[in-house]
Parts: structure tokens; C-alpha cells; sequence
């Protein structure tokens, strides 16, 4: 019978890790689970911050994005005996399963004191889109909204001084973040780390723009790439249009989740503590066409891949 559960946010935060916690929290309640918050992710547990969540702490979260839990990176966590450590603070709390909502790197932890003894599941939450087991992760409906507005201003002013406006997304080794933008935003060119990038093309697409009157051309880069500033200097001797560049950095992670995001965390959340109900651990949670589903966080490490949506880079670059 599962009388405690714990939960965790842990790397970059996301927008929509509220609403999960929110839905965590209030399905557990629901059904006379006691809830404990541990703080700053891994780190936190590892200090043992940990306090109670009830009803009333997770009101009026839903609409905001971070994580009311606080996050960290905790590299330290790889180390068999901080988790050990950590798994004795867990049984100490009477803890007895863990919802830890993150990355990739979240899971990995959670996979061990999975294997390790200590049942875990896994939400996937990050703008980067790049969970494999799960078609969307939490974040990145709000920052893919956060991409496209702040896109659409740069059009307006690249296209009153006929620039070419060279946009840096986030998404770390993921390119989902600057293809999704690419199509929304109608960009001339998108350059992402799962497609070869080719100067000639790219050369090619903004020629044939503003050959066709085009007073602009946008072109969005995943970081991690390249050097935006090198490709500016390259950009603007074979055309000789000025260039400005934009890094959008963190912005991207703010704002207002999204309806998407808001709906899919609380799906998840809930549906995370009905698998510890049910004695449910090491597994990780996801959305896959349409349905939510689970699968064994190891089998989705190892043996599955976040997908590249080939059809949709094609529609980008067909449609310019
Ligand atoms: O993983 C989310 C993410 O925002 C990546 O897109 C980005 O590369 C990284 O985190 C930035 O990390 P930090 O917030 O630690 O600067």
C-alpha cells in the first residue's frame, strides 16, 4: 500500500513542470497519498531539503512556468554512493515512490535508483523535445510559442530595412525547437544538427527571396551548430545586405505555459502517481499518438530515439 510519494524537478526548467506538480500532488491527495517536495532537484534530495506538499501549496501554479520545487544540475548524482546516500534519505522520509520530472539527464539518475532498488518515474520535461518514448516533452509547446512571437517582431524590422536576420533557438543536440519555428514562422532556411548543413543552399534560398521581391529573409539556427557571428560575415559578403543576429538564450524558457503544455503535464502528473499506485517503478512517461503511455526508462535510454521529423524539414524548405 503507497502512503508517500516524492517528487523532484531536476535540470532546465520547463514550463508546465508546475502544472505536473500541481497534478501530482492534487491526484495523490485525492486518493490519501501524502506528498513531499524535495527542493533543487538531486541536490536537494542529496541534502535532504524535503517538506510537505499540500492542496493549497500548489494553488495558482498552473499558469506559471519554472518549477515552484526550484532545479539544478547535480553531476554528483552519477557517483554510486551520493545515491546511496540519497536512497537512505528517501526510506528515511518513508518515501515510496519517486516522480522525478526532467531531461535526460534527469533520467539517468532515475534509471539507477531504479535498478538500485528505489521505484521511479520519469516525466519528461524540457523544451528541447529530444526525450526519447515520448513525441513531446513539457516545455516545448511554450517555448516553441516563445520562438515564433519573438520571430514574427525581427520579421518586421528585418523586412523595413531588407536585413537578413540570423536566429540562434535553443534545443542543446535537438533541432525540434528551430525546425517547428522554421515552418510557423515561414523562415528561408533552417539549420539543425540532424541534416547537413549547405552553404550554397542556404546562399541559394535567400537569393532566390529577394529575387522574388522579398525584403527579408530569416534564418533560424539550433544552437550547437555553428558560429552565427562567422556565418554573418560569410552571409553578408555574398550578399551585401546587412545582417543582424539574435541569440534568443533563456527567454525561450518563460512566459505563460501554453494550453498544450498545461494539458499534457497535468495528464502526465496524475497518470504518474496512478503507475505508483499500482506499483509501477522505473519507468518513464510520454505521449505518442495522442495517448499517454509508459515504458521502461532503460528500454527508452538505450533502445529508443527521439525522432527527427523528416517530413516536416522537407515542408520547411518546400514552402519558402
Ligand atoms: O535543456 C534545456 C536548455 O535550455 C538547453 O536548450 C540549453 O542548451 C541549456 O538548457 C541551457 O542550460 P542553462 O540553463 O544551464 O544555461
Amino acid at each position: 500500500m503507497i502512503k508517500k510519494i516524492g517528487i523532484l524537478t531536476s535540470g532546465g526548467d520547463a514550463p508546465g513542470m508546475n502544472a505536473a506538480i500541481r497534478a501530482i500532488v492534487r491526484t495523490a491527495i485525492n486518493s490519501g497519498i501524502q506528498v513531499l517536495g524535495i527542493r533543487d532537484g538531486y541536490l536537494g534530495l542529496h541534502q535532504e531539503r524535503i517538506f510537505e506538499l499540500k492542496r493549497d501549496d500548489v494553488a495558482d501554479i498552473l499558469n506559471r512556468a519554472g518549477t515552484i520545487l526550484g532545479t539544478a544540475r547535480f553531476p554528483a548524482f552519477k557517483d554510486e554512493a551520493v545515491r546511496k546516500d540519497a536512497m537512505s534519505i528517501l526510506r528515511k522520509h518513508e518515501i515510496d515512490g519517486l516522480v522525478v520530472i526532467g531531461g535526460e539527464g534527469s533520467y539517468k539518475g532515475a534509471k539507477l535508483l531504479s535498478f538500485e532498488g528505489f521505484p521511479c518515474v520519469c516525466i519528461p520535461g524540457t523544451i528541447d523535445n529530444d526525450i526519447p518514448g515520448t513525441d513531446y516533452s513539457i516545455g516545448f509547446s511554450t517555448a516553441l510559442r516563445n520562438v515564433i512571437d519573438d520571430v514574427d517582431k525581427l520579421r518586421d524590422t528585418a523586412s523595413s530595412h531588407k536585413r537578413i536576420s540570423l536566429v540562434e533557438t535553443m534545443g542543446r543536440n535537438c533541432g525540434d525547437l528551430a525546425l517547428y519555428a522554421s515552418v510557423a514562422c515561414g523562415a528561408e532556411y533552417v539549420i539543425v544538427p540532424e541534416r547537413q548543413f549547405s552553404l550554397d543552399e542556404l546562399y541559394k534560398n535567400i537569393d532566390d527571396g529577394l529575387k522574388q521581391g522579398k525584403r527579408h529573409a530569416i534564418v533560424l539556427i539550433c544552437e550547437n551548430v555553428l558560429d552565427i557571428k562567422e556565418l554573418a560575415a560569410d552571409l553578408e559578403t555574398h550578399t551585401g545586405l546587412e545582417i543582424r543576429t539574435t541569440i534568443l538564450g533563456h527567454v525561450q524558457r518563460g512566459g505563460s505555459p501554453t494550453a498544450f503544455d498545461r494539458i499534457v503535464a497535468s495528464q502526465m502528473g496524475s497518470y504518474a502517481v496512478d503507475l505508483i499506485k499500482r506499483g509501477v517503478g522505473g519507468v518513464c512517461i510520454g505521449i505518442q499518438d495522442n495517448h499517454i503511455v509508459h515504458h521502461e526508462i532503460a528500454e527508452s535510454l538505450c533502445q529508443m530515439q527521439h525522432k527527427f521529423d523528416v517530413n516536416l524539414y522537407n515542408l520547411s524548405n518546400l514552402l519558402i
